[in-house]
């Protein structure tokens, strides 16, 4: 499959904007699901999260799992929020416990994922954020396989088309 042609671009102008974003992504959901969130410090992959846990309807308090490996919410299905930003390398992350048999139940959104290098399944969402501070933010939505297409179909029709 031609990932680049499948692509899509979209633009925020703010926190809520991303926010709004990941909440209608939430809809095409599944157990088992695998959401690789890349860009910078501050980029907005924890306001992503935010989003997205919101439509699963968790009404838990979603925040950075800095400290923790993993954070379990529970929602229409649980919610696995993954941070790696303090991990060296991805045998460090597997060893902490990053793989668990409850994730096949649940969709895992996986913070700073590319530190998992060849360990990260082609088979999963990849959201790539870019910009920080004020800017605005362009967001990259490529699925990696086939299976993860419908997230594209679930995207607002009303969100600013980036290129
Ligand atoms: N369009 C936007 N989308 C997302 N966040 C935005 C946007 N515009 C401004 N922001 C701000 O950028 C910051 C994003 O922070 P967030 O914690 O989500 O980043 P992060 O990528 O998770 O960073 P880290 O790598 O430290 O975990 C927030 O303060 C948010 O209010
Ligand atoms: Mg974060």
């Amino acid at each position: 499959m031609a990932e680049q042609d499948l692509e899509r671009i979209v633009v925020t102008r703010d926190a809520a904007g991303t926010r709004a974003l990941a909440s209608a992504l939430a809809a095409a959901a599944r157990p088992g699901d695998l959401i690789s969130l890349v860009g910078d410090l501050g980029a907005g992959k924890t306001q992503f999260a935010k989003g997205f846990g919101a439509g699963l309807g968790i009404t838990d308090t979603i925040v950075s799992p800095s400290f923790v490996l993993m954070a379990e919410y529970r929602g229409r299905l649980p919610l696995f929020h993954v941070d790696l930003y303090r991990l060296a390398d991805a045998a460090e992350a597997l060893a902490g416990g990053l793989i668990d048999d409850r994730q096949v139940e649940g969709v895992t959104l996986v913070e700073w994922a590319e530190r998992l290098a060849d360990a990260l399944p082609n088979e999963r969402l990849e959201v790539l954020i870019d910009g920080a501070g004020d800017e605005p933010r362009r967001i990259t939505l490529r699925p990696g396989d086939a299976g993860y297409l419908r997230y594209l179909e679930a995207m607002p029709d009303t969100m600013e088309a980036g290129r």
